[in-house]
């Protein structure tokens, strides 16, 4: 069975911000000051949504959003969010089933691959990437360890209470970096925050007959 977050809907906010305070909501936030005006934006995996509020502060209008997120308890509270007058389509659904036209500007995916298996960040990966246009930026942002010894016991912590809580499938962190750099994409912009344990990152595509002279 794969992850379900329908189980932590509830306190997931709570526990993120005792935990990492604002850390979570600043990485995202430096993300969203990368996106053009008048965007068509894809965002997967926003969890509760309060990413919706904190868009809609920077852009109170002109953009089209696409709002992907597999857990129905989760999707049932994004829904009451703020969203301005920036229009917004909600899709429940995991998005490699879900059939969407490849003319994104912009994809966002917030913590969406830290506890996929190596497979699954493949497949969830390249279904995201088909749908993002040409030189359209993908933001993403993730944990990452960088040598310090309590991001090695915050993550297992991590892994262990969220496989308990809602059976998800990783014990280790995927190589997303990789794929970002094998499918073309470079990196434009980089923050780190929480003692460089959060990545923010945000990505180019681009094309593919440049991507392989680099
Ligand atoms: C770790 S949580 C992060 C939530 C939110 N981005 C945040 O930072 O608070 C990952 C979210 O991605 C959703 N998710 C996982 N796999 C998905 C998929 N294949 N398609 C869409 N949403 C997915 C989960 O239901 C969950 O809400």
């Amino acid at each position: 069975m794969s992850a379900n977050y329908n189980n932590s809907a509830w306190f997931y906010d709570g526990l993120a911000r005792l935990v990492y305070g604002r850390a979570l909501i600043n990485a995202q936030v430096y993300l969203l000051h990368q996106i053009p005006a008048k965007s068509n934006v894809l965002i997967v995996g926003g969890g509760t949504g309060w990413i919706l509020d904190e868009l809609s502060r920077i852009h109170p209008k002109g953009l089209s959003i696409t709002y992907v997120e597999v857990a129905p308890a989760m999707m049932l509270l994004s829904k009451k969010r703020n969203t301005g007058e920036n229009s917004v389509v909600f899709i429940n659904d995991a998005i490699e089933n879900v059939s969407l036209s490849p003319d994104f500007d912009v994809a966002i995916t917030p913590f969406l691959f830290d506890n996929f298996t190596e497979q699954t960040l493949h497949k969830v990966f390249n279904s995201i990437s088909a749908l993002l246009k040409k030189n359209g930026l993908w933001l993403n942002a993730s944990f990452q360890l960088t040598g310090k010894w309590w991001q090695r016991v915050l993550l297992k912590s991590m892994f262990v209470f969220f496989r308990l809580i809602c059976n998800i499938e990783a014990s280790k962190l995927p190589n997303i970096r990789e794929c970002f750099e094998q499918d073309g994409f470079k990196l434009i912009t980089q923050n780190n925050f929480f003692g460089d344990f959060i990545g923010a990152g945000c990505y180019k595509k681009i094309i593919a007959e440049i991507a392989s002279m680099f």
